[in-house]
């Protein structure tokens, strides 16, 4: 097994983190491809609940490497700031086993509050970002203006590059009604959190193609989900990076021959956070029994965010795309737990958009928001099965709805979750 992608198989919080956790304890090598500090990551062990995200989760298993790839973009001081907290939990974040690659791109205090009036401007045409300024990083490094974690290590190079950026955007943030920044105090703060990162940054393109020519396992750890992706997700309701499979190969720098496996996971139910089309969102009652009260870290509220997620049932529609669109060889099935006491489920299996039916997503946002979801009903189940260890002892209805969506997106259902703990998970 050289290499396996996790990638979420709907719009992000499908529990990768718990799964990639899974995963890494088979692995050498962790890394994240894309995104930032937008990802959260629960993780669950023993007593302690881990709350990640930028760090892989394959920090926890004490053998693994983990690495931030170059498609990704690091804030260095909310960084610094996880790396502490992890730490003081008691786990190892040396350089020795972490990695920053020197060609991600830095998210800066100027990144932020862009995105804070970026999303001021829009109203109530808002994307509902999680307002980490991942996509004014993004807009930056596509405009070939952004800067490198490399350039850290040439502090002089970096004060004045990084002091030149803010007096920029200040010229917008003022022009946008937005609070302009002091160059100087974010330089200061920058270099501090360079110093402290240096030993971390390297070639990781490098160390991660000499780690596959050696056989070693390397794990891509994926954040968000699909249908976040710029290309292939609901655009423009989206995030401004790559999720999907083909970003693993560009946000880490090796060739897909490397990757044997690639594993989607979905929730058994769909939850979105921020604005966007979601054909079965299910408001009410329904809703609030999926979504949870708040009371447990695994009720559906935002981790970086802290906002309730938008619930709904699950979209098959979805799950099949996301299929295609990375070339699912599994998917993991998460939260099946959820369901317990449901009488009936439904599963959207098409969407109808003025008479027409649908079994992909259409590509614009004015058909999205058409669409009706085409269900089929299921039996529900009643017991308890968050202990359940085998899939003999699943009731019946609840092996009966796995294979369906199983079915229906034409991928083979591997694994289950039946709760938050390591251990709480299922073989299929
Ligand atoms: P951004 O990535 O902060 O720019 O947000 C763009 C969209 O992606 C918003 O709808 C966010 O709620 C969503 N998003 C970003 N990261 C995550 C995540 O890790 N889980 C779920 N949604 C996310």
């Amino acid at each position: 097994m050289p290499a396996t992608i996790v990638i979420g198989a709907q719009w992000g919080d499908e529990g990768k983190g718990r799964v990639a956790d899974w995963l890494a304890a088979e692995a050498d090598v962790v890394a994240r491809y894309a995104g930032g500090d937008n990802a959260g990551h629960t993780v669950v062990v023993g007593e302690k609940v881990f709350k990640l995200h930028l760090v892989p989760s394959g920090i926890l298993h004490d053998h693994v490497v983990c690495v931030l790839g170059n498609g990704m973009v690091v804030n260095p001081v909310n960084l610094l700031k996880e790396m502490d907290q992890i730490r003081a939990m008691g786990v190892d974040v040396s350089p020795e086993r972490f990695i920053i690659s020197s060609r991600a791109h830095l998210i800066t205090p100027a990144h932020v509050a862009l995105d804070s009036v970026s999303e001021k401007a829009l109203g109530n045409q808002a994307i509902g970002t999680t307002l980490r300024g991942i996509g004014p990083a993004y807009m930056d490094k596509t405009g070939r203006k952004g800067i490198r974690a490399g350039q850290m290590l040439r502090v002089e190079d970096f004060a004045e590059a990084l002091y030149n950026m803010i007096e920029q955007a200040n010229v917008t943030l003022a022009r946008q009604g937005g609070v302009t920044l002091d160059p100087k105090t974010v330089t200061l703060d920058y270099l501090d959190a360079a110093s402290r990162l240096q030993p971390y940054i390297k070639d990781t393109t490098v160390y991660l193609n000499q780690q596959l020519q050696k056989g070693a396992r390397v794990l891509c750890e994926g954040a968000q989900g699909t249908l976040l992706d710029i290309d292939h997700g609901d655009y423009p309701f989206v995030t401004s990076s790559s999720p999907t499979a083909g970003g693993a190969m560009t946000g880490l720098g090796i060739g897909p021959r490397y990757i044997d496996k690639v594993m989607g996971v979905g929730k058994c139910f769909s939850t979105r956070v921020g604005s966007g089309p979601m054909p079965t969102e299910l408001e009410g009652e329904l809703g609030n029994r999926l979504r949870g009260t708040g009371e447990n870290h695994w009720d559906e509220f935002g981790t970086t965010t802290g906002r309730p997620r938008r619930c709904g049932w699950l979209d098959v529609v979805v799950l099949r795309y996301a299929a295609a669109v990375n070339g699912f060889t599994d998917l993991f099935l998460t939260k099946l737990d959820v369901l317990s006491g449901f009488e009936e489920l439904k599963i959207a299996v098409a969407y109808k958009i003025d008479g027409q039916r649908y079994e992909y997503p259409p590509a614009t946002l004015a058909e999205l928001e058409r669409a009706e979801a085409e269900y089929i009903t299921l039996p529900g189940w009643s017991e308890d099965i968050s202990r359940v260890k085998d899939k003999h002892d699943l009731p019946e209805a609840t092996r009966a709805y796995v294979q369906k969506v199983a079915e229906l997106c034409q991928t083979p259902i591997s694994t289950i979750s039946v709760g938050p703990e390591r251990d709480q998970l299922i073989h299929f």
